[in-house]
């Protein structure tokens, strides 16, 4: 499905449908986050957690790749960003196939590319286009 998010506004209209559908789904969510440089992604990431009602601050982590957000009745969101990595291996030691199994989470994933074949195959995917200043278009698969 193809979507164009005018503004901000869209952008977290969309993040708040998706925080619907990772809460309806039983077991691990995982959403791989795709896009340039500044194309929205960490942005999504933080109306996202708006969205299930996480008051901390969603930074684009630059030294973590990995940090937990608790949300609702033990839930766990997840948010990975890729970027730096040189290879899957940091990932993996620590511990990607549990956080990806484990049935609480649910994993936004910036710069998916890099752990491609660790993804589960219900992996849903967002593909974000820099359209406008504030224009971007968005490709979905699999929600
Ligand atoms: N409709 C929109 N949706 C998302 N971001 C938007 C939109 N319009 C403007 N922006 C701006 O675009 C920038 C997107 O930056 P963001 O850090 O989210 O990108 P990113 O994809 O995470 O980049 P990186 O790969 O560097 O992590 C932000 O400054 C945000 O305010
Ligand atoms: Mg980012």
């Amino acid at each position: 499905m193809e979507k164009v998010l005018k503004n901000l506004k869209d952008t977290e209209k969309l993040a708040r449908q998706i925080s619907k559908e990772v809460c309806r789904k039983d077991g691990p969510s995982v959403v791989a986050l795709y896009g340039d440089l500044g194309s929205g992604k960490t942005t999504f990431v933080q109306f996202l957690a708006k969205a299930l009602g996480i008051k901390e601050k969603i930074l684009s982590p630059t030294f973590v790749i990995i940090k937990n957000f608790t949300f609702g009745d033990g839930r766990c969101l997840i948010h990975i960003d890729a970027y730096r990595l040189k290879s899957a291996q940091d990932l993996l030691a620590l511990g990607l196939k549990a956080i990806l199994r484990n049935k609480e989470n649910v994993v936004v994933i910036e710069w998916p590319e890099k752990i491609e074949k660790y993804l589960p195959s219900n992996t849903s995917r967002i593909c974000f286009k820099v359209v406008g200043e504030n224009a971007r278009k968005v490709i979905m698969e699999n929600f």
